[in-house]
C-alpha cells in the first residue's frame, strides 16, 4: 500500500496531542509482522485497551472433511439466495487449509448491529453482488459490485448493504495479503508493467468520530471461537490516523489484462499474493493474436498446487453445469484441461467477456461439511462424457 492519512494527527508521532478538554488523545500503533511490516498510527478518544465486559466465547468455524477422494470438483452455489441471517453465521467456508479459507456469504440482514474483527487472518471480500459501505475506525469505504475489499487482520468493521442481491466471496488468509511483489519497485511503488496502480486503490474516504457512550459489542474471531467483547464507547472513536495499513477497495474492473500473440499463463492474471497462495482475476480481454493461436488453454498438470476458480460473469452461463457462482477445484496431482470440443471451437475467437476469480494454493485444500450440498457428482467424468457434466468457458485454465 501507500502512505495515507485521514482526520487530525499531531505533527510528530509519539508526542502530546490534546483533546479540546486538555486531556491527551490515546495513540495506538497498529503494526504487522512485528515491527517489520506495514503499520499505521491511530489517535483514539478513549484508551483502546479499556473494556466493559467479557462474555463467553462462541464456537465458530468449519468442519473439515479429511477423507475426500482425489477428484476434479465442481461446487455449484448458483442457486443460493441466502446462506444465513447475519454476516457471521452466513459465512460458509467451502474450502480450507492452513493458509487460507474460501467462503460464500449471502446474509439475509443487510446491516450488522455489532462490530467484528478477524484477529487471525486478513480478509478479502469479493463483492459479486451488492452495494454498500464498510464502516471501520479508518473511515467509510464504498463497496461496489466487482470490488475486492482487502481488510488487514484486527481491523474492526461492520458492513451495511443496500437492498437487492447480495453475494460475497470471502478469502481469509493466515498471512498478509499484498499487491504482487514483481509489480513493485524497491520502494514499493507499483511499476509501469503492473496491471493496476495506486490510482486504482480506493482508501477509506470519510472518518467517523463517534464519542457517544453506550454499549458496543465486538465479536473477535480467533482460534475457533468468536470472542464477545463489550465496550462502553464506540470503536469509531478516532480523530485521525496515518500510515500504510488500512482497508482498501480495488475493483476487478480496473484490472488491465495482459495479452499476447499466444496463450498467456495464469500468472499474468495475478492480483494479490500471500504466503502459499495467490489470487488472480480473469477479466474481459482480447484473445491471442498469432495467426495460428489456440485461445483455449492447454492441458495442465499442476504438480504442486490446487487451483480454484470462482465463476463470476460470462459466457459459461450458457454452458451445461458451470453457472454464475460455480467453483471448480482442480487439485494438484491430476491433469486438467479444456472440455471436449472447446479447443477447435476457440480458434478464431477474438475476445472473451468472462469474469472469474482464481485462488491457487500451494498446499492441498480440504472440502468442508458445508460444501457437500453444492457438490456436482458428475464433474469428474465431464471430460470423458461431455453429456455428463459442465463445459466451461475456453479461456480459464
Ligand atoms: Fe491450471
Amino acid at each position: 500500500m501507500y502512505y495515507y492519512r485521514l482526520g487530525n494527527i499531531p505533527p510528530k508521532r509519539h508526542t502530546q496531542f490534546r483533546q479540546p478538554d486538555g486531556s491527551l488523545y490515546k495513540e495506538e500503533l497498529v503494526s504487522s509482522e512485528g515491527f517489520s511490516g506495514i503499520y499505521s498510527n491511530l489517535y483514539h478518544t478513549y484508551p483502546p485497551t479499556r473494556i466493559k465486559a467479557l462474555k463467553d466465547p462462541v464456537k465458530y468455524g468449519p468442519t473439515r472433511i479429511n477423507d475426500y477422494a482425489l477428484r476434479q470438483t465442481h461446487l455449484n452455489t448458483s442457486k443460493v439466495a441466502t446462506t444465513g441471517d447475519d454476516y457471521l453465521n452466513a459465512r460458509k467456508v467451502l474450502l480450507t487449509n492452513a493458509d487460507c479459507s474460501i467462503s460464500i456469504c449471502s446474509p439475509r440482514q443487510r446491516k450488522m448491529d455489532y462490530f467484528y474483527k478477524n484477529a487471525e487472518g486478513d480478509e478479502v471480500l469479493y463483492i459479486h453482488d451488492g452495494k454498500g459501505t464498510l464502516i471501520s475506525p479508518f473511515g467509510k469505504l464504498d463497496l461496489r459490485q466487482g470490488d475486492y475489499i482487502v481488510i488487514p487482520r484486527t481491523v474492526i468493521y461492520k458492513l451495511e448493504f443496500e437492498e437487492g442481491p447480495l453475494r460475497l466471496l470471502i478469502i481469509e488468509s493466515s498471512s498478509p495479503v499484498e499487491t504482487v511483489k514483481r509489480y513493485r519497485n524497491q520502494l514499493g511503488q507499483l511499476m509501469e508493467h503492473s496491471p493496476y496502480c495506486e490510482r486504482d486503490i480506493r482508501p477509506p474516504h470519510e472518518l467517523i468520530t463517534d464519542t457517544r457512550p453506550g454499549e458496543y459489542l465486538l465479536q473477535i474471531k480467533k482460534q475457533g471461537y468468536l470472542h464477545q467483547y463489550i465496550y462502553d464507547y464506540s470503536p469509531l472513536d478516532l480523530v485521525g490516523w496515518d500510515g500504510f495499513l488500512w482497508p482498501y477497495a480495488f475493483s476487478i474492473h480496473d484490472f488491465e489484462p495482459i495479452t499476447g500473440r499466444i496463450h498467456q499463463p495464469p500468472p499474468v492474471h495475478q492480483t494479490f499474493q500471500a504466503h502459499n497462495f495467490v489470487i488472480c482475476s480473469f477479466v474481459p480481454r482480447l484473445f491471442d493474436y498469432h495467426p495460428q493461436a489456440i485461445p483455449a488453454p492447454y492441458n495442465h498438470s499442476n504438480i504442486d498446487s490446487d487451483e480454484v476458480l470462482y465463476y463470476a460473469e460470462g459466457n459459461f452461463m450458457s454452458r451445461r453445469g458451470i453457472e454464475r457462482g460455480s467453483f471448480t477445484l482442480h487439485p494438484g496431482g491430476l491433469p486438467h484441461g479444456p472440455h471436449p470440443g472447446t479447443v477447435e471451437k476457440s480458434i478464431g475467437v477474438k475476445e472473451t467477456h468472462e469474469l472469474a476469480v482464481m485462488i491457487d494454493t500451494f498446499r492441498p485444500l480440504f472440502l468442508t461439511s458445508d460444501s457437500l450440498e453444492f457438490l456436482d457428482a458428475n464433474y469428474p467424468m465431464s471430460w470423458t462424457d461431455p453429456a455428463s457434466g459442465p463445459f466451461h468457458e475456453v479461456n480459464t485454465p
